[in-house]
């Protein structure tokens, strides 16, 4: 069976981890080789990157930012993410590319078509077959790291560049409300997994 890799996304704080272990959970019950990863992280410069961008020095230039994203991203991809889909696994990613589009294209106004070509470059033709958006508030006290900092009105155009692309993203999005319990909202996850899997329903 070919691998998959499914992006989990959203803002900060709406329970994307929570999502991602249960999918996690779900499908290994159910026998499916699963791998889990983390952006930024999952990787020995990704873990440093993760430092460098969220506890480092401020990083001033936003284009600055968006390659230093890219650049954990390109490792994860390279190192990981491109062996496990070869091998045959579901990868659950708890944030993909489109953090980058939606943080630093729509949020900070970067370039669309320079980050289009470095995107091309990171991703040598890894896609997601699926993205869940988990949409609405966030319910978890947020304000910890420098992104979570962020005034609300970033955080406002970062939820409406994540509301563009789902609406042009057809069957590989889906939008689910964060709002309700979590066992409520991976019921839609798992229908969304079942469909970008193939898995019957009575798996
Ligand atoms: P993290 O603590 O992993 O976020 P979460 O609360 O979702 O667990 O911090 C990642 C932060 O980095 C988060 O605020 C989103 C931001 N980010 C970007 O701005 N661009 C990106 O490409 C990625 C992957 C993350």
């Amino acid at each position: 069976m070919p691998g998959a890799l499914i992006a989990f996304e959203g803002l900060d704080g709406v329970g994307k981890t929570t999502q991602v272990e249960y999918a996690r959970r779900w499908l290994e019950s159910i026998r499916r080789p699963v791998e889990v990863v983390q952006e930024p992280g999952s990787t020995p410069v990704g873990e440093a990157v993760r430092q460098l961008l969220l506890a480092g020095p401020p990083v001033r230039s936003a284009e600055a930012e968006f390659l230093l994203f890219s650049a954990a991203r390109a490792e994860l991809v390279r190192t990981r993410i491109a062996p496990a889909l070869a091998a045959g696994y579901v990868v659950l990613a708890d944030r993909f590319v489109d953090s980058g589009w939606a943080y630093q294209v729509y949020g900070r106004g970067i370039d669309p078509q320079w980050a289009a070509c470095v995107n091309a470059g990171v991703l040598n033709g890894v896609a997601p077959a699926g993205v869940i958006w988990l949409r609405g508030r966030p319910h978890r006290p947020v304000g910890g790291d420098r992104m979570e900092q962020e005034e609300a009105s970033f955080h406002r155009r970062v939820e409406e560049g994540y509301a563009q692309m789902a609406a042009r993203g057809g069957e590989r999005w889906v939008a689910i409300s964060s709002e309700a319990p979590p066992e409520v909202v991976f019921q839609a996850v798992q229908q969304a997994l079942r469909r970008w899997l193939a898995i019957p329903e009575e798996e």
